[in-house]
């Protein structure tokens, strides 16, 4: 027969390793990151606000950028028209990284919590990298 002791022990053992993580995290959930906003220009906007709401930024940027480059590239139309009805230049590097220009403690930091690492840096230049 099997020894029940060493089957109890086992299984003691696997619900303790499968619930790790769980009980690990309990109460102490990694805090958001807070993604910097104290940019020179950001500074000297009277109106703190980004080219689309702030909730359709945190959640859709992703597929606002893709569309920007299509529209830029694939329409030849450079001039994005916001939600609030102003023209937008269409640039990753001199629009998003004007205002942006902490771009390691703006983007990089929310995409290493959620670890993403986005290869547009790959082509597009960071024009304030040798400043960070
Ligand atoms: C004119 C300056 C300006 C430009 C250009 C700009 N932003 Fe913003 N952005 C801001 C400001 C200011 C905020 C903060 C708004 C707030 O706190 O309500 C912000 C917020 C955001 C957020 C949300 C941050 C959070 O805390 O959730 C994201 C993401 C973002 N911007 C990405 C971009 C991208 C990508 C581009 C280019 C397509 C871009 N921004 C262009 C000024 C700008
Ligand atoms: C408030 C947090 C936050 C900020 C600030 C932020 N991002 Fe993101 N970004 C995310 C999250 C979360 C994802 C992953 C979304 C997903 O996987 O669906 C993402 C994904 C992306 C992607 C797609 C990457 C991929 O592999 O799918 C791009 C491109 C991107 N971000 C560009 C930027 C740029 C450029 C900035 C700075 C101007 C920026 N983001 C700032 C949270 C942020
Ligand atoms: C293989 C190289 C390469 C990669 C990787 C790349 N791009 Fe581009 N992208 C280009 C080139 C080349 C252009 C055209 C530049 C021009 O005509 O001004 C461009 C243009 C754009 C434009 C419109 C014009 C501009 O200056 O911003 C956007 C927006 C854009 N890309 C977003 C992205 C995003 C977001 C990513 C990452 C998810 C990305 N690109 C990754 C090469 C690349």
């Amino acid at each position: 027969m099997y020894d029940s002791g060493k089957v109890i022990i086992g299984l003691v053992i696997f619900f303790g390793f499968f619930t790790f993580a769980f009980w690990y995290n309990m109460g102490k959930a990694a805090p958001a990151p807070k993604p910097k906003l104290d940019t020179p220009v950001i500074k000297k906007m009277v109106k703190k606000q980004c080219i689309e709401s702030t909730h359709f930024m945190r959640t859709t940027h992703m597929q606002l950028l893709n569309h920007l480059r299509d529209q830029a590239l694939r329409q030849g139309n450079r001039w994005y028209t916001n939600k609030r009805g102003e023209k937008v230049w269409i640039s990753l590097q001199n629009t998003c990284l004007k205002c942006h220009s902490n771009k390691k403690e703006f983007c990089d930091k929310c995409h290493n919590y959620v670890g993403v690492d986005p290869y547009c840096w790959d082509c597009h230049f960071d024009p304030n990298r040798s400043k960070l």
